[in-house]
């Protein structure tokens, strides 16, 4: 129960009560790295998720608390001034708050105390959820509004500015998510619906490698980002209409094949598969076929890890085990790649039976303890009461 002990930390602490907001962390069925090039993701907003514990103050300063993971305080004056700090989170914040400066918001003072159980660093958008709950408290507190599609585009910015170049899906489904639902988003135009995951039989469940990224100093993930903008610059020479991969064709590729490196070409093509491969999840999981959904998963997986060069050996293991065992219908790795979570459709019969040889196997091939986690899909960020 983290945001009761938030929400008593706080009133113990300001002497106030504050207004309780939840950001969720998010899942994705399937859409690897195609957000950035315009493609199509199924996302889905979950339980965990990083709760603020915020109220208006009048010293114009905003004071940011957590005494979970990683404790510290940080003050920031109204201009953006701050003293040092130590915690990875502090940037987000600061990155935010000086946006919101940039863009002329009439920032106002603020405690906030904040905390979660999403673990950081596996793959469930921890830091979408960071900036979006933030953003979304500022406007709580405040005079004035920001919309949900503008709240998005500054989280987004915040990441870019420490140094990842992410795409719109993780701040999309930690906004727009909904409970119960998969939430389909095409990131050429960000119209977007909603689907419902539930298979009769099966169950979702989330197995977390325990591998640990950090995609915001690890440089891999803007490599890939690169390799597509490539691609992109030489198709434009014939086809100057072309403004990103969504538009490319396997037959673009082979018409550029000599003027492009291999490794180029060869994640281009990921990219355009994987926008296939959404379209056939959909399709699938309205016919309710279980199986077609599993194998989507694992190719999904094995392109991230051969064609795309995402995943880890680790991750890798945990999907071959699920592959040999019986009551695992398909699995692949989710998010920004090289550790994480492994999202797994399983027969609801023998569950804890498959889950239970799955973290032993994993255990004897890595020296690694898994954890795993059953999937809660519940709502996009929200006041929480
Ligand atoms: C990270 C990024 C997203 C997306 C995924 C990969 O989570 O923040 O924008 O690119 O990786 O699908």
């Amino acid at each position: 129960m983290i945001h009761k002990e938030i929400k008593s930390y706080f009133t113990e602490n300001y002497n106030s009560q504050p207004i309780l907001i939840k950001a969720p962390g998010r899942i994705n069925l399937i859409g690897e790295h195609t957000d950035y090039n315009e493609g199509l993701v199924l996302p889905a907003s979950i339980e965990k998720g990083i709760y603020f514990a915020v109220s208006g103050n009048d010293n114009n300063n905003i004071q940011i608390e957590t005494f979970l993971t990683q404790p510290e305080k940080i003050v920031f004056q109204l201009s953006g001034e701050h003293e040092k700090f130590t915690s990875f989170w502090g940037n987000y914040f600061k990155a935010i708050i000086e946006i919101l400066i940039a863009k002329k918001y009439p920032l106002k003072g603020m405690d906030c105390v904040f905390g979660g159980d999403i673990p950081i660093g596996s793959g469930l958008s921890s830091s979408a959820a960071l900036c979006c709950g933030f953003i979304y408290a500022i406007t709580k507190v405040s005079d004035k509004e920001i919309s949900r599609e503008d709240i998005a585009l500054i989280a987004q910015e915040a990441e870019h500015k420490i140094g990842l170049n992410c795409g719109l899906m993780d701040q999309y489904a930690v906004l727009f998510g909904k409970k119960g639902n998969a939430f389909f988003l095409d990131c050429k135009d960000l119209s977007h619906s909603y689907i419902p995951i539930n298979l009769d039989g099966y169950s979702w469940v989330l197995v977390n490698s325990n591998i640990k990224h950090n995609l915001a100093v690890d440089s891999e993930y803007n490599k890939r980002r690169v390799s597509c903008e490539n691609i992109v610059k030489e198709v434009q020479k014939n086809r100057p209409e072309i403004t990103s991969l969504r538009d490319v064709t396997l037959q673009d590729l082979v018409t550029v094949k000599n003027d492009v490196s291999s490794i180029d070409a060869q994640r281009a093509k990921y990219v355009i598969e994987e926008n296939n491969r959404v379209r056939k999840m959909m399709n699938v999981l309205t016919e309710g076929n279980a199986y077609a959904v599993g194998d989507v998963l694992k190719e999904g997986h094995w392109a991230m890890s051969k064609q795309y060069e995402i995943t880890t050996a680790e991750l890798d293991a945990l999907v071959k085990i699920g592959e040999n065992l019986e009551g695992v219908v398909g699995s692949r790795m989710m998010g920004g790649g090289f550790g994480g979570c492994t999202i797994n459709l399983m027969k609801t019969e023998n569950l804890d039976f498959n889950i239970k040889s799955m973290l032993e196997q994993y255990k004897d091939q890595t020296d690694i303890d898994a954890e795993y986690y059953h999937l809660a899909i519940d709502d996009g960020v929200k006041v929480f009461e």
